[in-house]
């Protein structure tokens, strides 16, 4: 397989073929994941509520991103590893290349941030300084107390206008992806089609260029309510890594997500 990277995913959009992506926070599992083709791999911000049991992904701290990342790009092999800056790195322009450069130094090749158009500053000067950028829109995880929970974002068309304004902002800034989480299906759509970048859904609907999910619900390792976008792809496969397979298969035949798994 060949190394994936911003221009495959670029290659990607451009012909119209979907790109799966997938959460990894350890070696063996990154690697289990990257022999079944999923094309990108996050270390994601959500290891604080799978891996650390908190309620939310607020706790976590750069050291322990630090920390997983390098061990995922330690067996990442020819996936593409983006990594999450985690709640409050976008407080500042200084602290976000500060952040970033440490995750790069980890071994990320792509730093996502959860933010609005209000980060368009720190994302330029993270672009000039050669650091790809994913700018992560509608549900953000890390402002969960202030939007009152994990609901849909962009229901309402005023708010939609405003999550594709965002968009086209950001990406106008220098972002190299856009990342929409829990978002109306015809939403997720409209922005795919109005962005030139690749943009990865999560609760987004099946038009997005891409796909992602967490690990551990894939593998159906999820506690409490299981929200609408996940699939637990154990209930057809033998094993982990026929799994991770299944819903990388589904994902470039666009049989996942269905219109079920959508909002
Ligand atoms: O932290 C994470 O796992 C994420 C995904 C839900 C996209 O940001």
């Amino acid at each position: 397989m060949k190394t994936v990277t911003l221009s495959t995913l670029q290659a990607f959009k451009r012909a119209g073929e979907t790109f799966s992506c997938l959460t990894a926070y350890d070696a063996s599992f990154a690697r289990t994941a990257a022999e079944a083709g999923i094309e990108v791999l996050l270390v994601g911000d959500s290891l604080g509520m799978v891996l650390q049991g908190h309620a939310s992904t607020l706790p976590v701290t750069l050291n322990d991103i630090v920390y997983h990342t390098r061990c995922v790009a330690r067996a990442k092999g020819t996936s593409l590893l983006m990594v999450d800056l985690p709640f409050m790195s976008n407080a500042t322009t200084e602290r976000m290349l500060h952040d970033a450069g440490e995750l790069m130094r980890a071994g990320a090749e792509l730093v996502k941030v959860e933010g609005e158009a209000w980060m368009a500053d720190g994302i330029r000067e993270l672009t000039r300084r050669g650091v790809p950028v994913c700018a992560h829109l509608g549900l953000t995880p890390q402002t969960v107390y202030q939007l009152g929970g994990y609901k849909v974002q962009g229901r309402d068309a005023e708010r939609a206008a405003q999550i594709l304004e965002d968009a086209r902002t950001l990406v106008e800034a220098g972002a190299s992806v856009i990342l929409l989480e829990c978002v109306p299906a015809n939403l997720g759509k409209a922005i795919t089609e109005a962005l030139d970048v690749p943009v990865i859904g999560i609760g987004a609907g099946p038009d997005t260029d891409g796909q992602i999910l967490v690990m551990h619900d894939v593998l159906g390792v999820t506690h409490g309510r299981t929200p609408r976008f996940v699939k637990n792809f154990m209930t057809e496969a033998d094993d982990i890594p026929s799994a991770f397979r299944r819903y990388h298969e589904d994902v470039k035949a666009r049989r996942f997500p269905a219109e079920e798994h959508s909002f």
